[in-house]
């Protein structure tokens, strides 16, 4: 019974490629890479306990319905490329996983295809003279954080512990940012295995192309990445926390948030703010909508930068001298249980400075959460500020990343829609769409990058770097037989 029910969602998102022969190339590749890479790192069995791991962890449950013919676990570059060399003469689709944070649809996962988990290669190194940190693709970056600490360092990466180094790859927003640009800014060197098989290293100074790609550009594109090489940086104490409102202080909290992205003098001040909806007043706190602030302070004593927010009543305050392991785990427990589920992202692009599209794309949102009660579990409006100092400090390296980052500020809104279990296909469609259509109707700014790692799989974000048709061409020397783009999901080059 649920192989057939698998076996028909097979076909319903493959239209266009016939479900047997997909089966049996899976298991083709599946049977090859047992004998090569031994049983060891091929699991083909979905009841083994590893492959049920792999196949559950997933932020967006819905991808945890595809079933892998295999699931490959490399250990090693050379793995990697025995793996995709593989899946290239069997035909076989074929996903690669990192941390399973990407909510789109076969980015990170795959029905009757090979999914190639990273979390075995988890190596990591600090190098105290140099200050250069290696890490293999399997950690999370909160297992990376918590690592650094004890050289009183860190790398760069997300703001939550749970996200893998896929992040890196989509450029990936720190609250460090502000001081030393997005985490692919710190890339120094990439181990990388062409959709060939070949493993190169990319960096300035050999692959300039690729490294260039590599930066900011998304994952899957290329080929795999097996080793990062990146400069650390140094962190100690941080004054951090969470405030957390009420929604009738969105006024003065949106004046607050503006005046932070137009003004704040100081890099070492970071905020990320989440607007939150839930459909029901079902919280301890019985609060339906909520606001909460992460503000971060890179050192023991914000002074008055955050007093815009300290003035304006709330709910809880949670501000306190923190590690930096702390501050990643310091969202309030509820947030963290609930989002586990269907989740979908997508992205929106505004300026800040005498703009006032993204206080309307707030009013859209809001209108959108009152008229579809019901439809969501949980919906998010995220403002990540891009301030003018994270943009110097990224095209200050390496003459800047694939985004090849305008003038900031600007701010890139991030929003999740999580839709109730269990919804018919029907309904599903229906709900993305006029989410979609509410997101897009404010329009985004022109000339400025909509961010990969946010973004919902249709909206096409590299077409929106000034550098996209480098991109292109990038893509086409390097998957030039177009394996990665037929085989594996991923941004479209087209
Ligand atoms: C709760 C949450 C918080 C987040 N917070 C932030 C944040 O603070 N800052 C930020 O920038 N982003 C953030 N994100 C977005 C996140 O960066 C993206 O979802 C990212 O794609 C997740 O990477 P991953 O490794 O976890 O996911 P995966 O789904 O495993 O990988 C993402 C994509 O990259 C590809 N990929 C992964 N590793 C490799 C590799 N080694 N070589 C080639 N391709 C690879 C995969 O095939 C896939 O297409 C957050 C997401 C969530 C769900
Ligand atoms: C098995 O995979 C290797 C590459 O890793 C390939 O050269 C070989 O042809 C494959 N064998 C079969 C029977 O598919
Ligand atoms: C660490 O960095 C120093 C200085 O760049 C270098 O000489 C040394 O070889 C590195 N050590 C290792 C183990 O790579
Ligand atoms: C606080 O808000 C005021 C008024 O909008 C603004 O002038 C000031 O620069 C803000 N302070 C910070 C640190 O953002």
């Amino acid at each position: 019974m649920i192989t057939t029910s698998l076996v028909l969602i097979g076909i319903q998102f493959y239209c266009g490629i016939s479900t047997a022969t997909t089966l049996t190339s899976g298991a083709t590749a599946c049977t090859n890479l047992t004998t090569l890479l031994g049983l060891g790192k091929v699991s083909s069995n979905p009841l083994d306990l590893r492959y049920i791991a792999s196949r559950e962890d997933y932020w967006n449950g819905l991808q945890s319905v595809y079933q892998p013919s295999c699931i490959v676990y490399p250990v090693s570059a050379q793995d990697v490329s025995i793996a995709l060399q593989a899946i290239r003469v069997s035909g076989s689709r074929f996903a690669v996983k990192a941390g399973g944070h990407n909510t789109n649809n076969f980015f990170s996962s795959v029905d009757n295809g090979v999914l190639i988990d990273l979390g075995s290669m988890n190596g990591k190194s600090h190098n105290s003279s140099s200050t250069l940190a290696t890490y293999e693709p399997g950690s999370t970056f909160g297992e990376l954080y918590d690592y650094y600490a004890q050289f009183g360092r860190t790398v760069l990466g997300p703001t939550l512990a749970g996200v893998g180094t896929g992040a890196a790859l989509g450029g990936g927003l720190s609250y460090l940012s502000p001081q030393y640009g997005m985490a692919c800014d710190d890339f120094r060197e990439l181990e990388v295995v062409l959709p060939s098989g070949e493993i190169v290293i990319a960096s300035p100074e050999s692959y300039a192309d690729l490294f260039f790609g590599l930066r900011g550009g998304g994952g899957n594109a290329y080929g795999v990445v097996t080793k990062y090489t990146v400069q650390s940086r140094p962190i100690g104490r941080l004054y951090a926390g969470n405030l957390v409102y009420l929604f009738e202080q969105n006024d003065a909290v949106v004046d607050a948030i503006q005046a932070f992205m137009q003004y704040n003098p100081d890099p070492k001040a970071s905020i990320v703010a989440t607007y939150l909806k839930l459909p029901t007043p079902d919280l301890d706190l019985n609060l339906d909508e909520a606001i909460l602030m992460f503000l971060v302070y890179d050192g023991p004593d914000a002074g008055d930068l955050f007093k815009n927010f300290t003035s304006i009543p709330y709910l809880l305050n949670t501000m306190s001298l923190k590690t930096y392991p702390e501050v990643i785990n310091m969202p309030i427990p509820f947030l963290a249980e609930l989002t586990r589920g269907d989740n979908i992202f997508r992205v929106g692009v505004h300026r800040v400075i005498d703009d006032d599209s993204h206080e309307r794309a707030i009013g859209a949102w809001r209108d959108w959460a009152e008229t579809n009660k019901g439809a969501y579990e949980l919906l998010t409006f995220d403002y990540e500020p891009v301030p003018k100092s994270l943009t110097d400090a990224s095209n200050a390296q390496n003459g800047g990343n694939a985004m090849q980052m305008p003038d900031g500020p600007w701010v890139w809104i991030s929003y999740i829609l999580e839709t109730p279990q269990g919804m018919s296909q029907a309904d599903y469609d229906a709900v993305q769409a006029s989410f979609a259509k509410m997101v897009d109707s404010v329009g985004n700014a022109g000339g400025l990058p909509l961010f990969v790692n946010d973004a919902g799989f249709d909206q096409n974000p590299l077409a929106t770097f000034s550098t996209y048709s480098e991109l292109q061409q990038i893509k086409a020397k390097y998957d030039p037989d177009g394996f990665f783009a037929q085989k594996t999901g991923g941004w479209s080059f087209a």
